[in-house]
């Protein structure tokens, strides 16, 4: 199951795209500012409700338009499943097969899309949220259960915090604890649980593309040897002071260690981009096995940010699994990953079939 085909109107600068995408390697070429990342950001608005390149809707709405729709099909057994998005200045709709889902994650189940661009670093370099939300990706694939949990989490922990906000009595905020610690372990165990099983892929593949051992751990968001509920008891103080609650997973970590250090501020950029394309790899490794859909994995210009022998690696890492590839280049004769199954040419703005 897989991206058949996409439909991108009004979005960036492509006021009208159409491709029908190969089940395995689609390669997208063209010239700088022909719309080539925007076509992979289509792809991946349609499987996230949300773009890796910005959180502000309104860049992505091409200029002097209202709106912009991605709309995508995706390859089933039976048949092909729509499903799109829309986007306006006051937020996304999205549906799935003709309904309104209740939530953007089930985006996911459908079309789970993955990115590796020339800003991969970011998420080694940055804050904790990006590498939550990494995790919490993968998670929600092997345990589908865990986006009602985390969902649950977020509204108990939005009212826990206006109580702390609104200075009410410790009774009154104390109410939301019991829901906050249920769906706060649970979230924690999946996630912990998850990374265990991440983390010889992870290790594997750090291996193979940095030559360095590669180790991740998982940190909860509160002290180790304590059980949520009374790290939030002894948190009470912290969380006047601070008007938020202090401890949860909303402040879990991913530890990532390289060659038995730390890696932020350690390592190079270099090495930030092919350890993140490293965790990336992990995760779709570790896609559930026999599961009706496949990941797609989008590469923005990997030519750009690969040395030869790093890009053979990588694709010797995905190519032992059942992946829809689409990757984007300068030139069109870009063949590290064989011969792709549809090429097309992006030319100001529009996609022309290419042979
Ligand atoms: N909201 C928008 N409306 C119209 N054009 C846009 C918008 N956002 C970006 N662009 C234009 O799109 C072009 C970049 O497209 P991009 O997909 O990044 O190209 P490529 O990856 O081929 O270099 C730039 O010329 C940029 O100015
Ligand atoms: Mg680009």
């Amino acid at each position: 199951m897989s991206l058949a085909r996409l439909q991108v109107t009004e979005f960036r600068c492509l006021q009208s795209v159409e491709l029908d995408l190969d089940p395995h390697f689609t390669l997208i070429h063209g010239p700088n500012a022909s719309g080539k990342t925007s076509v992979l950001e289509g792809i991946y608005v349609l499987g996230r409700g949300r773009s890796f390149r910005t959180r502000r809707l309104e860049h992505l709405i091409r200029l002097g338009a209202e709106r912009f729709v991605v709309f995508g099909q995706v390859e089933t057994p039976h048949r092909r499943v729509p499903m799109g998005v829309e986007g306006a200045r006051t937020g996304v709709r999205a549906q799935i097969d003709g309904d309104r889902p209740s939530s953007l994650a089930e985006l996911a189940l459908q079309l789970p899309v993955q990115i590796i661009d020339p800003e991969v670093h970011r998420l080694i370099e940055e804050g904790p949220s990006r590498r939550r939300r990494f995790l919490d990706w993968g998670v929600f694939h092997v345990e589908q259960s865990f986006v009602g949990h985390w969902q649950r989490y977020q509204q108990v922990l939005k009212q826990r915090n206006a109580a702390i906000k609104g200075r009410q009595h410790r009774d009154l905020v104390a109410v939301w604890d019991s829901d906050l610690v249920r769906s706060g372990e649970l979230l924690n165990s999946a996630r912990a649980r998850y990374v265990a099983a991440l983390s010889p892929h992870a290790t594997a593949i750090g291996r193979n593309l940095l030559g360095l051992e590669l180790s991740l751990s998982y940190r909860s968001g509160w002290a180790k040897d304590q059980e949520l509920a009374e790290a939030l008891q002894q948190s009470w103080h912290h969380d006047l002071e601070a008007g938020a609650t202090q401890v949860g997973p909303h402040r879990a970590e991913l530890a990532i260690r390289l060659g038995g250090v730390g890696v932020k501020d350690r390592i190079s950029r270099g090495q930030q981009k092919l350890l993140a394309a490293a965790l990336l790899v992990a995760q779709i490794k570790l896609f559930p096995e026999g599961s009706p859909v496949q990941p797609t994995l989008l590469l923005d210009d990997p030519a750009a940010e690969l040395d030869e022998e790093r890009l053979s690696g990588l694709i010797a890492e995905v190519s032992t699994q059942s992946v829809q590839l689409v990757v984007t280049t300068l030139h069109g004769e870009f063949s590290a990953f064989g011969t792709p199954g549809r090429r097309f040419r992006m030319v100001g703005g529009k996609a022309e079939e290419s042979y």
